[in-house]
């Protein structure tokens, strides 16, 4: 190990953007952060209340995968002292598990100094960990991330923020597993979802491309995951509907759910509508919500003094 501490923060993301499913997912303004270093004995600290009850034990996901890139790097395996802070809410549809697969690894390649591995070989070996890359891709490079992810390559292109993009994740008082809404979705599709999708998230990503932002409200539709999550996720389809009436750019189930995220431009006057509309929907089917407004991260993971942190430091180990 040549460095001997170091600090990751790194961004939650928001997967599936509509028709984008395992494909198009932006980076949000909410952060995991994770210090690391080699230690005696293994260690793994929370900081503030939100990781509580996950395992702080070798089990834990950020020492797993930690121990990955040292095991592909062809390093010893060191012990390790790791202290985690999070303000991404767990199996909300978030990015949780996707920021702390890339904070472990980034942190852990950060330790191997000149044996690091690229950026690029970090950004695979997280998407197949996950399966899909739309939500590691912006945890890793921040912004809007369209990624194609054939089971062993995955490339992607990364797309400006269009400067007027504001968001709104509305989460509600329940969790889901993404297993669980993965494990709803139907094996098979017609041809005609196929092509229903395929011509959504090209237009969304053009839109997204273009900053033609009135097309989000049609380009965000889509046919392959929503509509079978809607059956466990109550509210989700009157509001992917009717939020445009209300102010909202476009609408999509953020990832898996069951967070809703809106679009909104920046210099809107009807941003408190929109969040009154989302949240009394939620209400109206007895469930609690939170709204919270956001811009999209554009950084991606970066290196960071300490837990909380976000004066980034520059490190050459991230290429
Ligand atoms: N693309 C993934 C899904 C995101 O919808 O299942 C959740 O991890």
């Amino acid at each position: 190990m040549t460095q001997k501490k170091v600090c990751v923060r790194v961004p939650a993301s928001s997967a599936n953007l509509g028709p984008g499913f395992d494909t198009i997912g932006i980076a949000l303004e909410m952060y995991l952060w994770v210090e690391m270093e080699p230690a005696e004995k293994t260690e793994i600290n929370f900081v503030g209340d939100r990781l509580q009850g996950l395992p702080t034990d070798k089990t834990n996901l950020i020492f797993q995968v930690a121990q990955q890139i040292f095991q592909v790097a062809g390093v010893e395996i060191p012990e390790l002292k790791i202290s985690v802070c999070s303000e991404i809410p767990l199996t909300r549809g978030l990015g949780s598990s996707a920021s702390a697969i890339v904070a472990g690894m980034v942190a852990a390649n950060a330790l191997l100094g000149e044996k690091a591995l690229p950026k690029l070989e970090i950004f695979r070996l997280a998407t197949a960990l996950e399966d899909h890359p739309d939500n590691v891709g912006p945890s890793i490079f921040g912004g809007i991330i369209v990624a194609a992810w054939d089971g062993s390559e995955v490339h992607h292109i990364q797309l400006n923020v269009p400067s007027d993009l504001k968001v709104l994740a509305v989460v509600p008082h329940f969790q889901l597993a993404t297993e669980v809404a993965r494990n709803i979705l139907p094996i098979q599709y017609s041809r005609k979802d196929a092509v229903y999708n395929i011509s959504h998230a090209s237009l969304l990503a053009t839109a997204l491309a273009t900053g033609d932002l009135d097309k989000l409200k049609y380009a965000m539709r889509d046919r392959l995951h929503e509509p079978y999550r809607e059956r466990i996720i109550p509210g989700l389809y009157p509001v992917k509907f009717d939020a445009t009436d209300h102010g909202a750019l476009g609408v999509a189930l953020s990832g898996a759910g069951p967070t809703i995220l809106a679009f909104a431009d920046r210099n809107s006057g009807r941003k408190q509508e929109l969040e009154n509309y989302i949240i009394n929907t939620f209400r109206n089917h007895s469930i609690g919500a939170d709204a919270i407004w956001m811009s999209p991260d554009t950084r991606g993971v970066v290196f960071v003094k300490a837990l909380q942190d976000h004066t980034e430091v520059v490190n050459d180990t991230l290429r």
